[in-house]
């Protein structure tokens, strides 16, 4: 068997198609949806995403503002940022990139954004309200992951989804919306004993754990689905996920590319829920 791929590439570029529309129209009554970025410090990882988020606002029409703070930058200075951001009502989605110096708590930082601009979907009222399936942002690469899965028909009802990671960006929030679309789930992490065993029971399998090439295709059950979150950089300077894509690819029904597969759905994700935060602004 040869997998079918699932595109994040090509289903963003349709996505953020409609987008644009809906930014226009939004733009032409007045209510153009703003997100801002704001970057701390040299990490290249996180100048290369922020980036590429900038860009994709550009293109769909989004106004976007990029806050470029020092590595130095305090942690009262940068929630004073924040704070001023919340009151600007051009803006509608704060975006602070993680990973964040050490002396900066990240949960001070995640919590001083309004949850009404929470367009990451990572304050504690939102991933809350997501535990309990009441409507609010979701975290933008769990729900371009359910989008992704939706986009090809996968049955998810009844089926046993093994998630590999429990980061509170990616893997917990995964697991908890595929659960809100009524799968069986399993959390596998870097203390499971038996890994191999309980990722082959997998129908879909989710993996995020950081890691090139962890999971090869004795780790997959044949026909199953593989969703690969990972974005490793090799010596070489060649990307790849946290699967031996070639080999996964034999067993599998259907397989996300790195790149191309999830990456390019989390920037889309992002962008709806900027435009999704206009729509429920009162004013
Ligand atoms: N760093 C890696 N992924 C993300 C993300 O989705 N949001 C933010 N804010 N930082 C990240």
């Amino acid at each position: 068997m040869s997998a079918v791929v699932i595109s994040g590439k090509e289903l963003a570029a349709k996505k953020r198609e409609e987008m644009k529309q809906e930014v226009a129209d939004l733009t032409a009554i007045g209510k153009q949806p703003g997100l801002a970025v704001i970057l701390i410090g040299d990490n290249p990882a996180s100048r290369s995403y922020v980036k590429a988020k900038q860009k994709a606002c550009e293109e769909i029409g989004l106004h976007s503002v990029l806050i470029e703070l020092p590595e130095d930058t305090t942690e009262a200075e940068l929630l004073q940022q924040i704070g001023a951001l919340n009151e600007d009502n051009s803006i509608h989605g704060i975006l602070v990139q993680l990973p964040l110096p050490n002396h900066i708590s990240e949960q001070a930082v995640i919590e001083k954004i309004s949850p009404d601009k929470d367009v990451d979907g990572f304050h504690p009222i939102s991933i809350g309200k997501m535990m309990i399936g009441e409507e609010t942002f979701l975290p933008c690469t769990p729900f371009g992951i359910v989008e992704m899965i939706k986009s090809k028909q996968i049955p998810i009802v009844g089926k046993h989804v093994v998630v590999v990671g429990r980061s509170n960006i990616v893997g917990k929030p995964v697991g908890q919306l595929l659960l809100n679309e009524h799968a069986t789930v399993t959390y596998c992490h870097s203390k499971t004993e038996n890994m191999k065993e309980i990722t082959k029971q997998a129908d879909i399998l989710v993996v995020a754990v950081g890691r090139a090439n962890f999971i090869g295709a004795e780790f997959i059950k044949d026909g199953a689905v593989v969703i690969d979150v990972g974005v490793n950089r090799l010596d070489t300077g060649k990307l790849v996920g946290d699967v031996k894509y070639d080999e996964a690819k034999e067993v599998s029904s259907y397989i996300t590319p790195v790149p191309g597969g999830v990456g390019p759905m989390t920037i889309t994700m992002l962008l709806h829920n900027t435009i999704e935060s206009v729509k429920r602004m009162k004013v």
